[in-house]
């Protein structure tokens, strides 16, 4: 499962979505949907093709406005150009090797075509083919043309195709599409910026098969990853046990224990303009880990565990135990507290603060059906002085975003 996209965090943008003749149409209904729902106002332009593999009605009725397709229609409103120039942002999905040669030599043959000149607003296109197609040096050319010129280029995917062959050429999922789109809108406020996250929760083992572990899913680690990396920033997300998908454009180093997530936090954040510590590290480890699966002997005695302390790594971090700290270095750690008592809770994460010694604490309130293996989450972000400095509730991507505010 990915990560939602947040609704909260975009406003209501003039979306075009262009559809192209390939069987791939089927699935721009998917893009429009996902769209809509997120509450914009989408126009969709399909071709001549496109309407041979979807029909006009359901785009009209997933988009909620009517289809575009003559260039000979609304004529009076000047509508070849009309609709790329109040579009925010245009989509093309699926995207054809004839639509893509046509737009990278600049043919405008038709109310498509002629929208993607008209247009200033970030072009996204998702193209869909055959992988012979896809791997033509006319098609290579082409997207690289565009790229060169700003076009984001989501997938293709490598996976089936409409026949009994698999290769590159699907096109990407309505809701990865849908996510790459509106991250062309973000502010690049981090570009440049290097920063570590940890995800997940570290798991220690007891024998072969046994550990002690955590609910941490990973969700807002990776939210978080993903939205460092669509903001422009240079990721490295050091994860544990992730329920959900390792994000693509970040690089990623997979631990297990809390010891493993140390070494990895010290290697990485030597060269960090920000670590944020958002993995659930397991404050005890077994002090041995049986070679063998330990077995019940059946006489009913219980059985006795000695756990031994693991480092504090956010601590070691924020002091400096780990190594020189570069200049302006910000240090983000996360607490997970039950507490019920709204004044308890805050007690509990002021000391806390100041006992970690992080530059900001995010603080949220996690119980059986809050916090862990959900997509919303509800946080407050303390200084060291325990000051509350932040707050958000949401889904994981919105609260993403909020904490990286504090950051530019
Ligand atoms: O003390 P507590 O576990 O509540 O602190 C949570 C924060 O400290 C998180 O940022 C977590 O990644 C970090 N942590 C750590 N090393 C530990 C335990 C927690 O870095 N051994």
């Amino acid at each position: 499962m990915t990560t939602p996209i947040d609704a909260a965090a975009t406003p209501r943008l003039n979306v075009v979505v262009g559809v192209t003749g390939g069987i791939a149409a089927y699935k721009a209904v998917g893009v429009i949907r996902e769209l809509v729902l997120l509450g914009h106002d989408v126009h969709v332009i399909a071709t001549e093709a496109a309407l041979r593999f979807v029909g006009a009605p359901t785009l009209e009725a997933i988009s909620r406005n009517p289809l575009n397709v003559d260039l000979y229609e609304g004529v009076a409103e000047v509508r070849h150009v009309a609709l790329g120039q109040r579009a925010d942002l245009v989509v093309v999905a699926p995207a054809t090797a004839d639509f893509l040669a046509r737009t990278a030599t600049g043919i405008a043959s038709d109310l498509l075509g002629n929208t993607v000149l008209a247009t200033t607003a970030p072009l996204v296109v998702a193209p869909a083919m055959h992988t012979e197609m896809w791997a033509n040096p006319a098609t290579v050319a082409n997207v690289e043309t565009l790229r060169s010129r700003g076009v984001t280029v989501v997938g293709p995917a490598s996976g089936r195709l409409t026949g009994t062959d698999s290769g590159p050429g699907r096109m990407s999922e309505p809701e990865d599409i849908v996510r790459a789109a509106l991250a062309t809108l973000r502010p690049r406020d981090l570009a440049g910026r290097r920063i570590v996250v940890t995800a997940g929760g570290t798991r220690e083992p007891l024998d072969p098969v046994r550990f002690i572990g955590n609910r941490s899913s990973g969700r807002q680690g990776v939210a978080l990853a993903e939205a460092a990396r669509d903001r422009g920033a240079d990721v490295t997300l050091i994860a544990a046990h992730l329920e959900v998908a390792l994000p693509s454009g970040v690089a990623s180093v997979e631990v297990g224990t809390a010891l493993e997530l140390a070494a990895a936090v010290a290697r990485h954040s030597a060269e960090a303009d920000v670590v944020i510590m958002a993995a659930a590290v397991a404050d005890y480890r077994p002090e041995r880990t049986a070679d063998e699966k330990i077995k019940k002997d059946g006489s009913g005695t219980a059985l006795t565990l000695t756990l031994v302390e693991n480092p504090d790594i956010l601590k070691s971090l924020a002091h400096g135990e780990l190594g020189p700290r570069p200049d302006g270095q910000i240090v983000i750690g996360f607490a997970a507290e039950t507490e019920g008592d709204p004044a308890r809770f805050l007690e509990i994460a002021r000391a806390k603060a100041a006992r970690k010694g992080a530059d900001f604490l995010v603080v949220n309130r996690v119980g059986w059906t809050t916090g862990f293996a959900t997509s919303d989450n509800e946080i407050r972000v303390l200084d060291r002085a325990g000051s509350i400095v932040s707050d958000a509730a949401g889904d994981k991507v919105s609260v993403a975003h909020r904490i990286l505010d504090l950051l530019s």
